[in-house]
């Protein structure tokens, strides 16, 4: 195990799912600490997506009926190619088994694995032939009901849960574009052989954004706030960019400025959560890698001691998903667009011919008539579709008709620009990058060098000596502190040496220490986690401090009279 996850295991931030039964990949607990700190970059992700943005939240179930993802496409192409030793009988992700032996880049398709495993005689690690590859798809399948009951899926995504509440949303927001609608929840993929530990989970979260925009409107009116950041790019032929978000949309280099400005802002709340600019870039999928609804992507990379991994996807997914559910429910889920000033125009329309139709086609003569009157700017081999009939209608039965007519907006399937977050590796990744050592007193010291906002143990209080009058004190400190909604620790046991070693080694930004002074003058000292600098403070100020301290990247010597012990 790396020093760091040792660390997140001891001190209780992550553990392995089902320890007690030997653990199963894929799956891990959020151990107290590792909760705190998940949650916090929930609510920080909140702030960033739905609080500051046009965009509300909303929760669906995490089973989904079948239909959902044969629409979808994923009950269909949600795979990775598996190959199975015959020998030993283990079984591989393609892709990633001939990336680890011969370092090459294999197309996902049971055809491309087979020609690379005849090429390269690829055996398993055990020396066994491997079987024919075979696509796997990556859902899990369910049954909803006793008996027979009706198969549906764990979601291997959230964002389905809003599409296919889309109409209800549209409505909610008065059908006014563009609008965001996000949701955090659990996603599921039966990954074939999660070898990576934390990065690659059977079981995880996600918090997704969909932004429903125009097709022809792919802007933002607060993309000024992040045109003018620099950040780095790997565009889909592997050529870097150190570049301004605004020369990026400029020069095509991202299709527009609506995914642009997703990443700017993905990027401000990667580094307001941790994440080191300097080990965070984004790079576009290429052509054969997108997934089967976008049509360009950027993904959020982060460097971690596995290499350059991916934590956020952003896509342009068109109206693949609307559409797709539209022609699969029946339901329209286009919305009706006003334009700003009414346009005239010309149009041919089809006038049907009643006493010519009735003879012809019979009960079926008024449904094509209906059908008729609704189509616009026809040719004249017309082709209606009645009872699930296609019926081809000769230009006998009708005329057709120049009119002017004012038009006041649109029908339109608005676009989708997601961007979308694993939260398990963006939390583990803080981590990472947090985990630092330096030198306190000439004595190694671990500390993790978390955001304040986002430590899970945001103050400890520590009494100096374990006699009543000191815990007593430090209890009502600590009482005091929590009901200001601060999370603090109360810690007696060891001496304060090891105590603040403790603190620091977890991220807590502050220790309090109660000691002799405070008896004598009734204040209390301040310890800063990544200076080791002490202040003295009174005690009926220490609350503000605190809130102010922890809101913001103060000094702490801005506030008290600093102190050395
Ligand atoms: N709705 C789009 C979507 O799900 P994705 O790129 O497949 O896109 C988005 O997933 C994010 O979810 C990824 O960037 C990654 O952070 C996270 N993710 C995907 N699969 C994961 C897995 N097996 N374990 C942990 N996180 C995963």
């Amino acid at each position: 195990m790396s020093e760091i996850m040792e660390m997140l295991v001891r001190r209780g931030f992550i553990w392995q799912s089902f320890e007690i039964y030997g653990g199963m990949a894929g799956f891990i607990d959020y151990a107290p600490l590792g909760n705190g700190l998940r949650r916090k970059v929930e609510t920080l992700w909140r702030e960033f997506f739905v609080i500051n943005e046009r965009s509300v939240e909303i929760d669906t179930p995490t089973v989904g009926i079948e239909e959902v993802f044969i629409a979808s496409g994923h009950a269909d192409g949600f795979t990775d190619v598996a190959i199975e030793c015959s020998g030993c009988g283990r079984v591989f992700r393609a892709d990633h088994y001939v990336k680890e032996k011969l370092n090459l880049e294999v197309d996902p398709t049971v055809e491309a694995v087979k020609n690379v495993i005849q090429e390269f005689n690829l055996k398993c690690e055990c020396g066994g032939d491997f079987r024919n590859p075979e696509h796997f798809n990556l859902m899990f399948v369910t049954k909803i009901g006793p008996g027979r009951g009706k198969k549906g899926y764990l979601r291997p995504e959230t964002a389905q849960g809003i599409f296919i509440a889309f109409k209800r949303l549209s409505d909610y927001f008065r059908n006014k574009l563009p609008f965001g609608v996000a949701q955090i929840g659990r996603a599921y993929r039966n990954e074939i052989s999660p070898r990576q530990g934390v990065i690659r989970l059977r079981e995880f979260n996600q918090a997704e954004l969909e932004f429903f925009c125009h097709p022809g409107e792919k802007r933002h009116p607060e993309f000024y706030k992040y045109a003018d950041d620099v950040i780095t790019l790997v565009d889909k032929f592997d050529k870097e960019h150190r570049i301004t978000l605004k020369e990026a949309v400029e020069k095509g280099i991202i299709a527009h400025e609506l995914l642009a400005y997703f990443v700017g802002k993905t990027r401000r709340f990667l580094l307001a959560a941790g994440i080191k600019d300097e080990k965070l870039r984004f790079r576009q999928h290429k052509d054969d890698e997108r997934a089967h609804y976008a049509v360009d992507c950027w993904d959020a990379e982060v460097l971690l001691s596995y290499g350059w991994i991916e934590v956020v996807g952003i896509a342009d997914r068109s109206d693949y998903d609307l559409s797709r559910h539209t022609q699969f429910s029946r339901e329209d889920l286009s919305i009706f667009v006003p334009f700003e000033e009414p346009v005239k125009v010309r149009k041919r329309k089809v006038v049907p011919d009643l006493s010519k139709l009735g003879p012809a086609f019979k009960d079926k003569a008024k449904k094509i008539a209906e059908e008729l009157e609704r189509l616009e700017d026809v040719g004249n081999d017309i082709t209606v579709v009645v009872d699930d009939e296609e019926i081809t209608v000769s230009p006998e039965y009708y005329e057709i008709k120049e009119v002017e007519e004012e038009i006041h907006g649109e029908r339109l399937i608005p676009h989708v620009i997601e961007p979308s977050f694993g939260l398990d590796r963006i939390t583990y990744a803080i981590l990472e990058h947090a985990f630092d050592t330096d030198t306190v007193d000439g004595e190694e010291r671990k500390v993790l060098r978390l955001k304040r906002k986002l430590a899970p143990v945001q103050v400890a209080v520590l009494p100096l000596l374990s006699r009543d009058v000191f815990v007593d004190e430090a209890e009502k400190i600590a009482s005091e502190l929590r009901e200001h909604g601060i999370y603090t620790e109360l810690d007696v046991t060891g001496s304060i040496g090891r105590r603040y070693r403790r603190y620091d080694e977890i991220g807590t930004p502050f220790c309090i220490t109660i000691d002799h002074q405070t008896f004598e003058d009734e204040t209390v000292t301040i310890r800063d986690r990544d200076t080791t600098t002490q202040v003295r403070v009174g005690k009926t100020e220490l609350v503000e401090v605190l809130v102010e301290l922890l809101n913001s990247e103060k000094s702490i010597t801005e506030f008290g009279e600093i102190f050395r012990s």
